[in-house]
């Protein structure tokens, strides 16, 4: 008996600490603009509204661009019930007017706070207000919540960031939850049921060397990014004026291969044609929110050249060819090897699978996938359906999936950039690369 009840307060116990966020949102990697790599605390009612504008007159909101985030210094004190004070000078007609605004052009609004007692530039931050700043926000009409981890000292990480995401569920409204917590305690081994995205590393800085340094340390990370769970290797420096327009264009198209949010942190109203065309690359926009929603693991390493691969949707992907060298380089690409790679599961193998003997989508075998199917990651139900895998594979008692060979003939390869097919004399070819820049190629099915 006295066991029993043990039992049942430890299940208790687990489950008011199990996070509940809100299913169904961010099932592919949210896409905005936040105020802070460009602005930093110089933040207004007038400079959000004139972003808002921005991205509809831009053509950004068309391209896929949703969320208006104000980063930051919005905040400057609490009133006598602790409710968050919004600064008076800076937002005079209050928050939720601007959320108004923002809501008036069919775009989205999200503010930003910190898990610890301060933000990182000393305002108000959340500890011990979280159940009453997520009412506070439902209020305004918030509808994404970057969460810092300024100010937190003692805290556990895990339970903070819990603690906000009920505090969110509980106040009603659906709110992207993104952990900014610099990846110190490994979010994506705990974060996927309490937040929609996570940062994974310290802050981008607006350089060719900052950019590819946290680049570099999403390697091993994209088993842990699927629909409504992403890693977010910081925000877009696009347009900054700090890397060269190749500089930018590798950047973007490198977020874009991650399966990255796509947060813009440049000046909308003040856009170059080059960053527009960046930013505005519908191509590179529907790789990186392609409905599979897999991250890009790298294929080859060697030093300054690799070799990256994003499994897509209907058995297609992208690749994504990268000079890093401050060199020119002239590649071998041999695309028929390239066209082999398997895109499902985890691992490159140059098989696919094959259509079941009835139904099915050309190229498209029908049925649902299966979690735990060979290769493929525990649990990710669309991801198997998505990459073709066959009824019932993966099932106990089942035959497992007949692979077949997809190869060149298979495809027709598009260059992102360039916006054209390939016309291919040989199976391979020389590719010539410019310092720090990519190739970004993808294979579409025929
Ligand atoms: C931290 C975050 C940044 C930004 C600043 C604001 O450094 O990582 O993205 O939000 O705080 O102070």
């Amino acid at each position: 008996m006295k066991k029993s009840l043990i039992f049942l307060m430890a299940m208790l116990l687990t489950l008011s600490m199990s996070a509940q966020k809100f299913e169904d949102l961010a099932l592919t990697p949210p896409m905005g603009w936040n105020s802070w790599n460009k602005f930093h605390c110089d933040v207004s009612e007038s400079l959000i509204m004139q972003a808002a504008d921005a991205m509809i007159s831009s053509g950004m909101k068309d391209a896929g661009y949703e969320y208006i985030v104000i980063d930051d210094c919005w905040q400057v004190s609490r009133d006598e019930n602790g409710e968050i004070v919004c600064d008076p000078e800076r937002f005079p007609h209050g928050m939720k007017y601007v959320a108004d605004y923002v809501h008036s052009k069919g775009l989205k609004f999200g503010i930003y706070s910190s898990a610890g007692t301060v933000t990182c530039q000393r305002r108000p931050g959340g500890f011990g207000h979280e159940y009453q700043d997520a009412r506070t926000y439902a209020k305004y009409g918030v509808d994404y919540l970057k969460y810092d981890w300024c100010g937190s000292t003692t805290q556990d990480a895990k339970s903070s960031y819990t603690n906000m995401s009920n505090a969110l569920r509980t106040a009603g409204r659906p709110i992207v939850f993104s952990i900014c917590e610099w990846g110190s305690n490994k979010p994506w081994e705990w974060a996927g049921p309490v937040g929609h995205l996570w940062r994974t590393t310290g802050d981008i800085s607006d350089s060719w060397n900052s950019m590819i340094d946290i680049f570099e340390k999403q390697k091993d990370l994209a088993r842990y990014a699927g629909p409504g769970k992403w890693n977010d290797p910081d925000m877009l420096e696009v347009g900054n004026g700090g890397m060269t327009t190749e500089e930018y264009r590798t950047h973007f198209s490198l977020w874009c291969m991650l399966a990255s949010p796509l947060m813009a942190g440049n000046d909308l109203n003040n856009m170059t044609p080059e960053t527009k065309s960046i930013l505005l690359n519908r191509e590179m926009i529907a790789i990186d929110q392609d409905s599979l929603g897999r991250q890009a693991t790298c294929y080859r390493d060697n030093g300054d050249y690799q070799i990256w691969v994003k499994p897509l949707s209907n058995n297609e992907k992208a690749i994504c060819l990268l000079n890093k060298s401050d060199e020119k380089k002239s590649v071998l690409v041999d695309f028929d090897l390239l066209a082999k790679i398997r895109t499902f599961g985890r691992g490159f193998g140059g098989t696919m699978p094959a259509a079941p003997p009835s139904g099915g989508a050309p190229g498209m075998p029908g049925g649902q996938g299966i979690p735990g199917a060979p290769g493929m990651p525990g649990g990710q139900a669309a991801a198997g359906a998505q990459s073709g895998m066959p009824a019932g594979a993966g099932q106990t008692g089942q035959a497992r999936p007949r692979f077949v060979q997809l190869t060149l003939n298979d495809y027709r390869i598009r260059d992102v950039w360039e916006h054209k097919d390939l016309t291919l004399k040989e199976t391979s070819m020389y590719v010539d690369m410019l310092p720090h820049s990519v190739k970004v190629y993808r294979f579409i099915r025929k």
